[in-house]
């Protein structure tokens, strides 16, 4: 199912580079952006995308809907059912909201996860993946490090869970051990807690940003020490290969886990990830739309 997925991206790549960066496969359809959290990549890319498909799209401030007065979610919900909507993309700070609301909408609509407390974020996994199969090749031989507060990481879930099944040769999580999950040994990865024995040889960096936002106690002695002992730096990186590439899901906090001469630097991916957010997100919609692919058509 992911290389369904990444398969169908690259088509729609194809269709993003184009003068006219539109396709008639959504049209008549209608999508409902519902974030109750902050984005700027997963929503505005989720916008483009849609777009790009030909559909309509409704982006609702939440801060400013009816919720503010009363409203259940459900009752908000109830009222785009009653506009005709067909699909609603939700962020939201609490693990199983997307999946809430799956179960309590109408079954034509379809609801799309686009991050959910520190649970998962599955659209942003598969534009990651999109991005190391883009530049590597081939999943099996690759060593891959996700660095930083994995605990709060709804990323880091999504991709531990993306590359095993891609059966990538290594996962392995770096960082202190206030930031791990207690179930991380269940999840099939190796624990580092030394940033530099951690990224010896690996081919893939996935530097994390704090999510403090998500932390209700004091985890951490404070930001110089975190940077001090996890921040991505020239300096550190030696210890990964040479032709190592660079992530972050964003938004990176320079100076905290990361160097600027790294995020910046040749071997930096991070404005590709975001690229590719596009054309992962156009594929996902329609083909959770059911919507076959003819590209041929300009509109
Ligand atoms: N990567 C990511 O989810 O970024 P946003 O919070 O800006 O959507």
């Amino acid at each position: 199912m992911i290389i369904d997925v990444l398969d169908t991206a690259e088509s729609f790549a194809g269709v993003t580079r184009r003068t006219v960066k539109k396709v008639p496969l959504l049209r008549g359809r209608t999508v409902v952006n519902l974030f109750f959290e902050a984005s700027t990549r997963t929503r505005t890319t989720f916008e483009l995308a849609a777009k790009r498909l030909s559909a309509d799209v409704l982006n609702i401030q939440m801060a400013a809907s009816a919720t503010t007065k009363g409203e259940t979610l459900l009752d908000t919900l109830a009222n785009f059912e009653a506009m005709q909507c067909d699909m609603f993309i939700v962020r939201h700070d609490r693990s199983g909201t997307a999946h809430f609301i799956a179960r309590h909408v109408a079954p034509h609509i379809s609801v799309i996860n686009a991050g959910d407390g520190s649970h998962a974020h599955p659209t942003q996994a598969m534009l990651d993946m999109f991005t190391i199969r883009r530049i590597k090749g081939d999943f099996y031989p690759l060593s891959v490090a996700i660095v930083g507060d994995i605990a709060h990481s709804r990323v880091a879930r999504s991709q531990i869970h993306a590359l095993t099944t891609l059966g990538v040769n290594e996962v392995r999580v770096i960082g202190p051990k206030t930031l791990m999950p207690k179930d991380i040994n269940a999840l099939g990865v190796h624990v580092y807690h030394n940033l530099e024995a951690g990224l010896r040889d690996v081919d893939v960096v996935i530097m994390l940003r704090l999510q403090r936002e998500r932390m209700d106690s004091e985890l951490l002695p404070g930001e110089l020490e975190y940077y001090q002992q996890y921040g991505l730096t020239e300096e550190k990186l030696k210890a990964a290969k040479a032709d190592a590439m660079i992530m972050h899901p964003g938004p990176i906090n320079r100076g905290v886990e990361i160097e600027s001469a790294v995020a910046d630097g040749p071997r930096s991916v991070i404005l590709q990830q975001v690229t590719h957010g596009i054309a992962i997100r156009m594929a996902v919609m329609s083909m959770t739309m059911g919507s076959g692919l003819d590209l041929g058509t300009e509109t």
